[in-house]
């Protein structure tokens, strides 16, 4: 341990067992007070509704489309339900520049609607009028299952003119601007639905559905007689529904303060929405690269790290990607072949195997937390529900190809559960398509059209 510094900034990222038992506590408050009416407003994590009150039965087929904006690729699919175990999805993704993502709202949604009838002319279903889900991975007001009000965008979005508007009517009315396409939109739903949908089709007990990628969040199924935002609570028929966490935003009543350290402050600082979806930023793919970067860069600046001239490329915003921790942390142990391919990729010259490891080290740091976090909200969510063996479905681009981040979820939360419930953590694909066009399936008011 050849640089003291780098370790002691990394001791600041250590989360003991108390410190997390403390913010399961603080996270399950939250979660009380986003149910409650008079509670809702201020609390720090929402608990939306999302008026999914009906599950995959296996018995769902036919054609569907799904739009999925908000993770790191803007996609148009088309699924078929062909039988209850097989779902055949195509898809394409659309490039979708910053100048749209942080334009006008119209160009925004003139460009979804462009990308789905490129899509469906290319595959011929044009005048098909294929029911539509709608996965927007953004907090929303769902005052029907195809109903969604923007609260507030999230992530890398700022597109002027949506936040307070209904983007179903957005998306219908830059459809029907065009005139030359018929698709008839369902359902809009958060990706954490989508990815709880598509683990549900197949495992009955799966109650929960996190994304771990370029955001953070979670949902999970509740008592609709506790979901006091909607307004038929204590009268729906209806004995379960869907509730959008938005756990991202948890932290911005201060709860994390005796966590946050002086490199979160600044990514913080820098990024779109200061003060705003902390727990995200301790956690998500979006911010993982970049507190990896304000720590290198702090050690450059102390003349620790990395002195070759070169190294001045780190300085630049969000030039080291989150899945450059993925490659580091690939290794062997204490290896650094691939820390030394990112080093050469960035374009940063003459770094000794100790920096490597340095660099190693911070990145493991800072994955270790997120998931340590990640897993306390997933700790929280599981004894709400009281589910004695539960199933999780996930999601995105963290956990898809961090080498170590599903083991690090399973090590926390068993430590944290101890033997109060089993639970499984599921890869569960694309929700987007999948769990779309289950959803959407699930709530067409008319009958599918043949495959
Ligand atoms: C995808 C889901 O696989 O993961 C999307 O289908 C979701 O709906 C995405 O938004 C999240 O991951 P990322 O890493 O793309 O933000
Ligand atoms: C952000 C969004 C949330 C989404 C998550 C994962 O936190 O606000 O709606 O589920 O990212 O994509």
């Amino acid at each position: 341990k050849k640089f003291p510094e780098a370790y002691e900034i990394c001791r600041q990222f250590e989360l003991d067992e108390g410190a997390m038992r403390k913010i399961v506590q603080a996270m399950t408050n939250e979660i009380y007070m986003g149910l409650a009416k008079e509670t809702h407003s201020t609390a720090s994590i929402k608990c939306f509704q999302t008026c999914v009150q009906d599950f995959p039965t296996g018995n769902e087929r036919g054609r569907y489309l799904a739009l999925d904006l908000g993770g790191s690729n803007f996609r148009v699919l088309l699924a078929n339900l062909i039988s209850a175990k097989e779902i055949d999805v195509i898809s394409k993704t659309y490039a979708i520049s910053k100048a749209i993502m942080e334009g006008p709202g119209i160009k925004l949604f003139d460009f979804l609607a462009e990308s789905i009838a490129q899509f469906c002319k290319e595959h011929k279903i044009e005048n098909d009028n294929l029911p539509l889900g709608f996965t927007f991975s953004f907090p929303c007001k769902h005052i029907g299952i195809d109903q969604g009000i923007l609260v507030t965008w999230t992530k890398g979005f700022k597109s002027e003119g949506v936040v307070n508007k209904n983007v179903v009517e957005m998306l219908r009315e830059a459809i029907s601007r065009r005139g030359d396409l018929k698709v008839d939109i369902v359902a809009i739903l958060n990706d954490t639905t989508g990815t709880l949908m598509s683990c549900a089709f197949q495992k009955q007990n799966c109650k929960i559905g996190m994304i771990l990628g370029t955001g953070t969040n979670a949902c999970y199924v509740e008592k609709t007689s506790n979901v006091e935002m909607f307004p038929a609570y204590q009268t729906s028929t209806k004995p379960h529904m869907i509730i959008n966490c938005e756990w991202g935003a948890f932290g911005e009543n201060g709860e994390l303060d005796f966590v946050r350290t002086s490199y979160d402050k600044a990514v913080d600082r820098e990024s779109l929405y200061p003060t705003k979806q902390v727990f995200e930023k301790c956690i998500s793919g979006k911010y993982m690269g970049e507190l990896v970067r304000h720590i290198l860069v702090e050690l450059m600046d102390k003349g620790v790290l990395f002195k070759d001239a070169t190294s001045q490329i780190l300085r630049e915003r969000e030039k080291f990607d989150t899945r450059f921790l993925s490659e580091i942390e690939s290794d062997k142990p204490g290896q650094v072949r691939n820390a030394c391919k990112v080093m050469d990729e960035l374009g940063v010259r003459g770094t000794s195997e100790e920096d490597l490891l340095c660099l190693r080290h911070i990145c493991q740091t800072i994955s270790t937390r997120s998931a340590k976090l990640a897993a306390c909200g997933l700790v929280s969510l599981i004894k709400k529900t009281k589910v004695k063996d539960i199933a999780v479905g996930i999601d995105g681009s963290v956990y898809c190809f961090h080498p170590h981040y599903h083991r690090l979820l399973m090590e926390n939360m068993k430590l944290l559960l101890k033997d109060s419930a089993k639970f499984k953590l599921n890869l569960s694909k694309d929700g987007s398509g999948r769990g779309a066009a289950l959803t959407a399936a699930v709530y067409t008011r008319r009958p599918p059209s043949p495959p």
